[in-house]
């Protein structure tokens, strides 16, 4: 089944994808951040198939969604003040706490870890699938794409990643946020920064009235296989330039007739000047909200033009672009400079 059914009511897709669910099927749906591919927290064979599906290594720990907030300590234990603040002031929203994991998770979501990720996403269609699964039961569910490829932001991108691998997917439109959610972990109360995203760090600094921590030691990085470098990646090569020098660096390219796609936000005419035959220029809002909610669509779009680099404008150096940065750095990771 899939929910390309159009006579099938919300409400009847939501009983028709719980049925998928408690009989271990894998449904992939929406939430504010991006597409996630999710499984029953009871169902082990169901949790191993998002792993298989996604071609991602089984100590890779999954996100567990749930709806209600006295459902934390359900999930979790010795929940720090600093933890329940945050949950309090942004969720239902695109923020994860890492804390110690209770009894009811099971290892295999936490790639064998003692710590849990937990989220309750402000989707509409992902809390009523969430309310409709039951008390004490939860989804586990990464972003819904192959492993190290660029999240889905639309029901679409879900079927282009993984066509009919999964049983259902639950279609909820465009993401409004378009970026992962924002991961904190906590040592003793302190907030520790494990991947930027939804929301800016300075709205957690806010709330907590404390510094956060910008993780900076590998043995964190370690504990988050998210942060491989090379990830959230398009199949054409993308390299990122500053403003100054972006403009230089398509023309070398095109020296070669390559064809070349400028990704840009600041909408200068000394950037607007390069274009020509070759140098395909696509304008981005200079807005961090905006530009995050566009930008797995545009980099998936262009993916499909066969052009032979994208050369994407580096964000500026303000902490509401740190999301943005850190995924385009990551998706440029592996593209080598030396042509
Ligand atoms: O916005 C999101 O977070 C989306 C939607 C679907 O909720 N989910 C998502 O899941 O991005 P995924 O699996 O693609 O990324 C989850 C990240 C991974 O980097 C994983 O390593 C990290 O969360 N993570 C999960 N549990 C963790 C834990 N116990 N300790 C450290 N990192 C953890
Ligand atoms: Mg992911």
């Amino acid at each position: 089944m899939n929910d390309r059914e159009p006579l099938l009511a919300l409400n009847d897709k939501i009983v028709a994808a719980v049925t998928l669910l408690k009989a271990g099927k894998n449904v992939a749906f929406p939430t504010e951040t991006v597409y996630g591919l999710g499984a029953d927290i009871a169902n082990p064979s169901a949790i191993n198939r998002v792993y298989e599906i996604k071609g991602r290594p089984i100590n890779h720990p999954l996100i567990v969604h749930f709806a209600e907030m006295n459902q934390l300590e359900y999930w979790a234990t010795d929940v720090p003040d600093s933890a329940w603040q945050l949950a309090e002031h942004f969720w239902p929203g695109p923020l994860t706490l890492i804390l110690p994991r209770s009894s009811h998770v099971p290892l295999s979501v936490t790639g064998g870890q003692n710590t849990v990720g937990l989220r309750i996403p402000d989707h509409p269609i992902a809390l009523a699938l969430l309310r409709a699964l039951g008390r004490d039961r939860a989804l586990v569910a990464p972003s819904a794409n192959r492993f190290g490829r660029l999240s889905p932001t639309s029901a679409n991108h879900v079927y282009e990643e993984f066509g009919n691998k999964v049983s259902m997917v639950l279609d909820g439109g465009t993401c409004k946020v378009g970026l992962e959610s924002t991961i904190i972990s906590f040592y003793n109360s302190t907030a520790i920064l494990l991947r930027p995203g939804g929301i800016p760090i300075a709205s957690l600094e806010d709330v907590l009235k404390q510094k956060i921590v910008l993780k900076g030691n590998q043995d964190i990085a370690l504990r988050t296989p998210g942060n491989l470098s090379s990830h959230y990646a398009p199949a054409t090569p993308l390299e990122v330039w500053p403003t100054e020098s972006i403009q230089q660096r398509a023309q070398q390219l095109n020296k070669n007739g390559l064809r070349i796609a400028l990704i840009v936000w600041s909408d200068s005419d000394y950037l607007s000047q390069a274009a020509n035959e070759n140098i395909h220029l696509f304008l981005m809002p200079a807005d961090p909200i905006e530009y995050g909610h566009q930008l797995y669509a545009t980099l998936r779009q262009l993916d499909q033009k066969g052009f032979f680099r994208m050369l994407a404008e580096a964000p500026p150096l303000d902490s509401a672009w740190l999301a943005i940065s850190d995924r385009l750095q990551r998706a440029s990771y592996n593209t080598s400079t030396h042509l």
